[in-house]
C-alpha cells in the first residue's frame, strides 16, 4: 500500500466556502490559505471529458437547465459555474479536470479526486479521469486519493493503477463494509460526519484504516470527531477548522 501523509483538513470541493465549489478559484482559494489538500468532484461529459462538478443535475451550480451527463464538453465549457457564489465570480468555468490538476500541481496540494459518476458511467468516469491524471500527476510527487461512493468506479480505478491509495466513501452505515475494504483495497474510510457513531470510528480504526469525516464546519465537531479518532475531516472552511484542532494532538 502506497504511503500517504494526509492532513487533518481538506479543503472541501476546493474551498467552498470561500470560492464557487469546484472552479479553479476555489482550488487558488485554499492554496492562498495555506491548505495542504483540496478535495475535488469528477464527473464527465456527455463526450467523456471529466471536468470537477459535484451535482447530477446543472442548475444549482450553472443556473442552465439539465442534466450534466447530456452535455458535451463545448457546452459545459460555456456554462457560468460562479454568479451562483457572487458577483466577483461571475464568469469562473467549470473546469476541466486537466486544467485543475495543473492548478493543484503549481499550487503545491495534495489531492483527492472523487469519482462522482453520474447514473450509469461509473467506469467510464474511473477511465477517463485516470487517464487524464495518470498522464498528468509527476512520479515523484506523493499520488492523489481516488475516492468513489461507487464501487464499480473504485475496482476500476484499482485495475488501472493500483499503485494510487484509494478511499471508500460512505453515506449510511455498510454491514458489508469490511468485505469492500478488503475488496478493493482502499487506504482510507471517508464518512458522513453527521451519520456516524464513536463506536463505528473505532471499528473503523480497529480495521487499521485512515478515517476521513465529511463535511465538518463546526469547530466543536471537528474536535469530537477527532477525539473519537478520526484522523482528518474536509470541509468548506478548512482555515476555520484547521484552526480549531491545531491544537489536539
Ligand atoms: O469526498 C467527501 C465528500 O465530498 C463526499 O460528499 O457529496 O460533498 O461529494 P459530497
Ligand atoms: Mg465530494
Amino acid at each position: 500500500m502506497t504511503s500517504l501523509i494526509i492532513p487533518k483538513v481538506i479543503g472541501h470541493r476546493g474551498a467552498k466556502g470561500y470560492a464557487p465549489e469546484n472552479t479553479l478559484a476555489s482550488i487558488h482559494a485554499a492554496a492562498d490559505m495555506g491548505i495542504e489538500w483540496v478535495e475535488v468532484d469528477v464527473k464527465l461529459s456527455r463526450d467523456n471529458v471529466p471536468f470537477l462538478f459535484h451535482d447530477d443535475d446543472l442548475e444549482r451550480c450553472t443556473g442552465a437547465a439539465g442534466a450534466f451527463a447530456k452535455k458535451d464538453a463545448q457546452e459545459i465549457a460555456e456554462l457560468d459555474a460562479g454568479s451562483h457564489f457572487g458577483d466577483s465570480f461571475i464568469g469562473e468555468k467549470v473546469p476541466l479536470l486537466e486544467d485543475a490538476l495543473e492548478v493543484i500541481l503549481d499550487r503545491g496540494l495534495g489531492a483527492n479526486l472523487e469519482l462522482k459518476p453520474c447514473p450509469g458511467r461509473e467506469k467510464e468516469t474511473a477511465e477517463a479521469a485516470l487517464d487524464i491524471a495518470t498522464r498528468i500527476w509527476p512520479e515523484d510527487q506523493p499520488p492523489p486519493l481516488i475516492s468513489s461512493f461507487s464501487h464499480v468506479s473504485l475496482e476500476t480505478a484499482m485495475d488501472m493503477i493500483p499503485a494510487w491509495p484509494r478511499g471508500l466513501l460512505i453515506d449510511d452505515y455498510l454491514e458489508n463494509w469490511r468485505d469492500l475494504v478488503a475488496y478493493l483495497d482502499v487506504h482510507t474510510i471517508n464518512i458522513n460526519a453527521d451519520n456516524v457513531t464513536p463506536e463505528q470510528v473505532v471499528e473503523y480504526m480497529e480495521a487499521r484504516k485512515t478515517v476521513l469525516a465529511y463535511t465538518v464546519n463546526a469547530a466543536d465537531q471537528a474536535r469530537m470527531l477527532m477525539e473519537w479518532g478520526v484522523d482528518g475531516v474536509f470541509s468548506d472552511v478548512p482555515d476555520e477548522i484547521r484552526e480549531a484542532v491545531e491544537t489536539l494532538h
